[in-house]
């Protein structure tokens, strides 16, 4: 073993020890486990059963590593395409891994969340994407002195150049960003300000939607250079709008208008600027016509999407129940919801705008719920509300295995019945996993 220290003139240098290792297991994010000194360590960027040498920082337990050369690769080991992934780039995990494989991990996964929550279910269905590339239409760019992604596990900014897996025109605005910061014409934020961009339809080509945000949140009056910065920004190819995030939470605009919408599965969704918008719609569109499978031939009278955001589920599956009710918390999308109901002529809409949780019980007596909640899951109250009321069908998609087998044993502990567990690959090359689960009351 080999000690060294890295970050020489930082008070915090970690120690840094090289480490012949054997990797187990697949571990949180995409780590795979091993043991050093009889502590356990989560190596990145290896495959289980490989040998590798490994940089090992010291701390507490469970120790950070990265795999520093392959000494016995496994069979599942590819070459990572993209050169920014070899320079550490966070926004991929698992690019050195044969996309069979990533997907074999990701069921693991599910079923071992499923396990540990006492469930006996597992995923009964995979869907893949047949190009697992250039999927990603909303992208989050830090700025400093660069602009690019997070590195995995360290601070600072990767420069970003190209991104193979998000939509070109994303790659491309990275790469003139770094050329304007090369020259000057943008500020040094530092890595303390980002912009969000979203990949719309305009009517000629697709665009970019902007939204520059901050740490400490933003206001024209303690960042009067950002009318400059807009205007540099939207003078820029391919961008459609650009907006900011004030301090208040609000979106306001400032060059453009602030309504994009996408096109999906061969319509088009209005999405406002800085509002959730699911970033694979190849994988979103699967997902919707697999629902739509699901629900076809029953008879479904009421019917709520609950975390319904701008309806891109709720108002796509509409023409299937006799009422849709969307309850969502961000009044811009439910704004956009509206407009996108008003374009399909759909008028058995009804948009509900706050909290779920506060809200659902209001809903009332439902024949289909879907639910489709951030990372954290639901909230006790929706779960009590839709065991309560007895809704005889919850489609739950989720981003989050733990959250969904949590909630999962909740539904299976009121009297529900989990009939299937489906993964949909909405983020090849990460550890991210998207799925949906069924549930009959
Ligand atoms: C994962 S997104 C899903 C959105 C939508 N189903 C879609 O596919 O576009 C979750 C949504 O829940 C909303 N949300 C978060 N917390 C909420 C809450 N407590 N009550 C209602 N909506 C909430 C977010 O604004 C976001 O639009």
């Amino acid at each position: 073993m080999a000690h060294s220290t890295t970050g020489g003139r930082s008070k915090r240098a970690r120690v840094r020890l090289e480490a012949e290792l054997t990797l187990r297991d697949w571990g949180p994010k995409a780590t795979t486990t091993s043991e050093v000194s009889g502590k356990r360590v989560l190596v990145d960027r290896g495959i289980p059963g490989e040998r590798v040498l490994a940089s090992v920082f010291r701390g507490r337990e469970p120790l950070q590593g990265s795999v520093a050369k392959v000494l016995e690769p496994s069979p599942e080991r590819i070459a990572p395409p993209c050169p920014h992934y070899l320079k550490g780039c966070g926004g991929c995990q698992i690019q050195h891994v044969a996309y069979s494989a990533q997907i074999r991990m990701k069921q693991r996964l599910i079923n071992q969340e499923m396990a540990a929550a006492g469930l006996s279910c597992s995923v009964d269905r995979v869907w893949t994407m047949r190009s697992p590339w250039q999927y990603r239409r909303t992208a989050a760019i830090a700025l400093g002195w660069e602009a690019g992604f997070r590195p995995r596990g360290r601070r600072g900014i990767v420069a970003i150049h190209d991104c193979r897996i998000s939509h070109p025109l994303i790659g491309a605005f990275c790469d003139r960003l770094n050329m304007l910061l090369a020259a000057g014409r943008l500020p040094n934020y530092h890595a303390k300000a980002w912009l969000d961009c979203t990949v719309v339809d305009s009517r000629d080509a697709p665009a970019l939607q902007v939204v520059v945000q901050a740490i400490t949140g933003l206001t024209l009056e303690t960042h009067p250079e950002l009318g400059q910065v807009a205007a540099t920004l939207a003078a820029m190819d391919g961008v459609g709008s650009v907006a900011y995030r004030h301090r208040s939470g609000e979106v306001r605009p400032i060059i453009g208008d602030l309504m994009g919408t996408i096109r999906l599965a061969g319509r088009s969704l209005c999405v406002p600027a800085g509002s959730f918008c699911q970033t694979n719609l190849e994988m979103t569109a699967a997902l919707l016509s697999r629902a739509r499978t699901l629900l076809e031939g029953r008879k479904i009278g009421a019917a709520a999407d609950i975390y319904g955001g701008i309806g891109t589920l709720g108002l796509s599956l509409a023409n299937l129940v006799g009422s849709m009710s969307i309850i969502e918390l961000d009044p811009r999308a439910l704004e956009a919801a509206r407009r996108t109901a008003g374009a399909w002529g759909l008028s058995h809409v009804r948009f509900v705008e706050g909290h779920a949780e506060q809200l659902v019980a209001s809903a009332g007596k439902l024949d289909l719920a879907i639910v489709d909640p951030p990372r954290s899951g639901l909230g006790d109250a929706v779960i009590a509300a839709l065991i309560g009321y007895k809704i005889p069908l919850v489609l739950y998609v989720s981003c989050a295995p733990t959250s969904l087998a949590r909630d999962l044993a909740k539904f299976r502990q009121g009297g529900y019945a989990v009939k299937s567990v489906e993964l949909f690959d909405f983020y090849p090359q990460t550890y991210h996993v998207e799925s949906l689960a069924v549930l009959e009351g």
